[in-house]
């Protein structure tokens, strides 16, 4: 059929008609909120690069659990910034390091909280590259051995899901191995399978204080321009074992998670990065743009190029004011 006898405009003809024709919609358990844990009590260091987010000591942020809880966010991320750094980031696998007191101080005062840990050691080493420097680059295989490590303390913390973000080749298998040898068999992976050297990260470099001192992430990390590379890097993670895959960035990769979705079956996540998140603060704080609409419409947009999960720094605005 087409004009005069279909139009268009009738289905959008009314609010309640346009509510009920909606596609997508993105709803509170479909969001993690991002978390920095830091040393010491009663700390709540703003985050200069990302307005409204805080490195929160772990008393802090077992506060700020409660509050998303209460506004519906039952998910979180976490990443931690350590008392003291190493070479190869196994300092970060003690069972008195930063994150598993972080997960043990959670699960116990707000045990309704889903806790994802990021396993990655670039805010844990002196060099704030993701792994172990041999001859000026990260060495893959003895990499491993730290995320692994991290993996099984954070399990034996109460850890619900781990998310290896390093993209180091073969990770996720090594760690599903690691963990079914301790008994973790049921323990989810999340995968950051498309892991793109992104300059949208800057601000989460400050947040994390881990920017790398020489280099940068590019023998790692996807290089922008390949999306049938990011194929077969969500392939062999599926095959080494994920639960769940990511993509990352999320808005100038939204044709990569698009592609995923239609070729893959298991759930895909999108990490709505800093970068994304810091240039919608700035823009708002300067009237150019109306926030809570923009931020709908991000989140709308990430959901409807097929991402079941969105890790977003909006998760708590979006719960407050936007459903
Ligand atoms: C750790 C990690 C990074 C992010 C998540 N995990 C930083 C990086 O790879 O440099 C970025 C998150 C964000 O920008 O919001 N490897």
């Amino acid at each position: 059929m087409s004009f005069p006898i279909t139009r268009m405009r009738r289905l959008r003809s009314h609010p309640v008609l346009r509510a009920m024709v909606t596609e997508t919609k993105v709803t509170t358990d479909d969001l993690v909120m991002p978390l920095f844990a830091c040393p010491g009590t009663n700390v709540k260091n703003p985050i200069s690069s990302m307005p409204g987010n805080y490195q929160l000591s772990i008393d802090l942020l077992v506060e700020e659990c409660k509050s998303l809880m209460d506004v519906g966010i039952r998910a979180i991320i976490l990443f931690g910034i350590p008392e003291e750094k190493d070479e190869t980031g196994m300092i970060a696998a003690h069972d008195d390091a930063i994150i598993p007191r972080a997960i043990e101080a959670i699960k116990k005062n707000v045990p309704g909280m889903y806790i994802i840990a990021d396993v990655c050691n670039c805010e844990y080493t002196t060099h704030g590259h993701c792994g172990v420097i041999v001859d000026g680059d990260v060495d893959n295989d003895q990499t491993m051995d730290s995320l692994v490590a991290q993996s099984i303390t954070f399990a034996r913390h109460g850890v619900d899901m781990v998310a290896p973000s390093d993209m180091m080749d073969g990770r996720v298998l090594r760690i599903r191995q690691g963990l079914d040898a301790e008994g973790y068999y049921n323990l989810p992976i999340m995968a950051y399978s498309a892991k793109y050297a992104s300059a949208f990260y800057g601000p989460f470099r400050d947040a994390a204080d881990s920017a790398p001192q020489f280099g940068d992430r590019s023998s790692y990390q996807m290089n922008p321009p390949n999306s049938n590379e990011a194929m077969r890097e969500i392939e062999m993670d599926i095959v080494e074992g994920a639960d769940i895959v990511m993509v990352k960035p999320a808005l100038s990769y939204l044709d990569i998670i698009r592609r995923a979705r239609d070729r893959f079956d298991l759930p895909i996540a999108a990490y709505n990065v800093s970068g994304e998140f810091s240039m919608v603060k700035a823009a708002a704080e300067k009237g150019w743009i109306d926030e809570n609409r923009i931020v709908k419409e991000i989140l709308t947009s990430i959901k409807r190029a097929g991402s079941d999960i969105i890790l977003t720094y909006h998760a708590k605005h979006f719960a407050e004011k936007l459903q």
